[in-house]
């Protein structure tokens, strides 16, 4: 049987672990060739590794998704592994060992960097791929944005206020492509980085959620599958909050 993501070639940022990770063994289980492109070669090598014991098609390619030169190689080395390019999830971002700071506070070059990887780094991305999935005749993009967008949550979550809007332009810009910008808002989700970053907070904030329970990485792979499926075929510059009901938005 032909499996839905057969003879894609789809890109995953920060892929090395957490839900990433789950996006890159979720896609090739369905017959997805995977890049697993993170910042941390040992876990990424990792990753692409149990997904080829696993009978998936997957490579490890380190990027530093700030880095015009490395985004721009990424690109490179996809193609002339896969010879081509479908999907982009732009999904790696500072968050497990991101600083607490105000807005009003936080040191200077700290806030430049945080922002050239969780909000310039999709843009990198998409500037270096998009010409690729052209020449495929169309594909999808994929932001992780996060419910942080919509609650009090300083530099992390104007960044993902800014992916919001980076998946609202630039559906425009390359929709005439036929490529689709989208994005997920993932509630809290039972990862390392958010055991790390909430600790015993994560259960206060699961008693506000309509449905108490931390989402899971398998649960935002169902809304990224969709999204970068012919299922969505006619949806483009969409933030879809797959939160368990933690916001909502009139
Ligand atoms: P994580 O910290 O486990 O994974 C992030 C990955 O990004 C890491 O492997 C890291 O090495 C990589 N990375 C960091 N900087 C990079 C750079 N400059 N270039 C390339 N790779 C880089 O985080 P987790 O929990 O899996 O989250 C993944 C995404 O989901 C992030 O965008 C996060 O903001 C978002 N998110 C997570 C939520 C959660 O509760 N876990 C909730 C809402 C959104």
């Amino acid at each position: 049987m032909r499996m839905r993501f057969q003879d894609k070639v789809i890109i995953i940022t920060g892929a090395a672990q957490g839900i990433g990770e789950v996006y890159a063994r979720g896609l090739a289980a369905e017959g997805a060739s995977v890049i697993v492109a993170d910042l941390n070669a040992e876990l990424g090598e990792q990753v692409a590794e149990k997904i080829r014991a696993d009978g998936g098609e997957a490579s490890f390619v380190t990027v530093d998704v700030s880095s015009p030169e490395s985004t721009a190689a990424l690109a490179i080395a996809a193609v002339s592994t896969y010879g081509g390019i479908d999907g982009l999830i732009n999904n790696a971002a500072i968050y497990g060992a991101m600083k607490f700071d105000l807005l009003i506070s936080v040191d200077w070059d700290y806030y430049q960097q945080f922002m050239a990887v969780n909000l310039n780094g999709a843009l990198l991305m998409t500037r270096a791929v998009y010409p690729h999935l052209q020449q495929r005749g169309g594909g999808s993009i994929v932001n992780q944005s996060s419910t942080a967008a919509y609650l009090y949550s300083g530099f992390y979550g104007l960044a993902k206020v800014g992916i919001n809007g980076l998946t609202q332009q630039l559906a425009h810009e390359l929709g005439g492509m036929n490529i689709r910008v989208n994005a997920i808002a993932p509630g809290p989700t039972d990862t390392e980085a958010t055991r790390i970053q909430a600790g015993e907070a994560a259960k206060e904030l699961v008693k506000g959620l309509a449905l108490k329970r931390l989402g899971t990485p398998t649960d935002m792979l169902g809304a990224a599958k969709f999204l970068l499926s012919d299922d969505a075929s006619w949806v483009t510059g969409q933030v879809l909050a797959v939160d368990g009901g933690q916001t909502f938005r009139l």
